[in-house]
């Protein structure tokens, strides 16, 4: 289930490797060689399996399901493989040029018929929310944009940032539904912006019409000659290394009595988390924040309201994605990875077996998306 949640955490910290005394103590040592030893099996699960060992969904969900509530509930701190995991990072975001070249400026014609294409719901590579009865996919990701439509209450006449904007989804259903709502969507994939710079050419695309400014570049560096009536980012935060700067940087951008909106991986743990894996095949510098995180980051902000939903909507995106990926193997394989096609295959289904599972885990009561609307303090 999906809850509202305002209490807040009082600690002003987000990792759990803040102090030199701490990081000189015995647990936290011994916590960090098990940490790194866990990781090394990980690895070597995971690349016999890229490698050739591919074993059956079901023992691979099985093994998951035996070892991760283990983890979640009495050893969270071994979910963080390296320490950089735990503390923020000089950046924004580490590694962004390396994360469009392994993940987002990939062959689009295998990535946008595995998160499904469609006339208002163009490809949207975040959770679908099915707690509420969907059926499939394009249904899920309707009823999760018409959540942020109210969370963030959207009015006619807002001008939106769309923080991170993939391939312009969220702006084309949040503008079919308001005629003067304007967006302007930041992303740094320029296979991604062609995507949407052919939809603004497309009379049948919100896109078109004038309403939405592409910005093609990187977080970390883009300047903004305007304020916005709304922020949101979703999906993004997984690439964010530095949350206390991006939260000021969001600030800085919010127009006085404006309102931002972020939708974000989260554990219910103590400390932030990421996988060897996902970080060398996946999302170079990925990290997934605790739910406590932004409250305890914010500094020009202030978190108003904050929801966790649960994992199991995650889970059943990632199980429609895989399902999307196999039935269309028959023209994904054609195209070039820069790598031996049954390699790819693989690396890609232990990453949607890998996260779809570790979603359901315990119910999905651990694993699943921190959504949180801040305005300023
Ligand atoms: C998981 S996708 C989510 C996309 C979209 N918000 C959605 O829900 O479909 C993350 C998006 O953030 C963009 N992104 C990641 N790092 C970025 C950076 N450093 N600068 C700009 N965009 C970035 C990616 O290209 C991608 O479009």
């Amino acid at each position: 289930m999906t809850y509202k949640d305002t209490s807040h955490s009082n600690n002003s910290s987000v990792s759990i490797a803040s102090s030199s005394n701490l990081k000189n103590s015995f647990s936290y040592k011994a916590t960090r060689s098990m940490a790194s030893a866990l990781d090394a099996t990980q690895m070597l699960m995971a690349e016999g399996y890229i490698n050739g060992f591919e074993i059956p969904d079901s023992v691979f969900k099985l093994m998951m399901h035996a070892s991760m509530p283990l983890l979640f509930k009495h050893a969270p701190g071994l979910l963080a493989p390296y320490e950089w995991v735990l503390e923020e990072s000089d950046r924004l975001a580490d590694s962004a040029r390396e994360l469009m070249q392994v993940q987002y400026d990939l062959p689009q014609a295998m990535l946008n018929p595995m998160l499904g294409d469609w006339p208002i719901i163009y490809p949207k590579y975040s959770m679908g929310l099915w707690e509420n009865g969907a059926t499939d996919l394009q249904a899920s990701q309707i009823a999760m944009l018409d959540r942020v439509i109210e969370q963030l209450e959207i009015v006619d006449g807002d001008h939106i940032l769309d923080f991170g904007c993939g391939w312009g989804c969220v702006a084309n259903y949040i503008m079919s539904k308001f005629t003067n709502v304007r967006f302007t969507g930041l992303n740094l994939s320029h296979e991604q912006c062609e995507y949407m710079r052919h939809k603004m050419q497309d009379s049948h695309s919100y896109l078109s019409g004038g309403r939405f400014t592409l910005l093609e570049g990187d977080l970390n560096e883009v300047e903004f000659t305007e304020k916005f009536d709304k922020i949101l980012s979703i999906g993004v935060f997984c690439h964010i290394g530095n949350l206390t700067d991006v939260l000021q940087k969001l600030s800085s951008l919010l127009k006085s009595g404006g309102k931002v909106f972020v939708h974000l991986i989260t554990a219910r743990i103590p400390n932030p988390m990421s996988s060897g894996f996902t970080h060398k095949y996946i999302f170079p510098h990925g990290r997934y924040w605790h739910y406590d995180a932004i409250p305890n980051c914010n500094r020009d902000l202030k978190t108003v309201d904050r929801w966790y939903v649960n994992g199991m909507n995650y889970h059943k995106t990632f199980a429609a994605w895989l399902q999307r990926f196999d039935d269309n193997q028959a023209s994904v394989k054609l195209l070039d990875y820069g790598m031996d096609y049954a390699k790819f295959r693989r690396i890609w289904r232990f990453y949607l077996l890998l996260m779809g599972t570790a979603f359901a885990t315990c119910d999905g009561e651990y694993n699943g998306n921190g959504q949180y609307l801040l305005t300023h303090r």
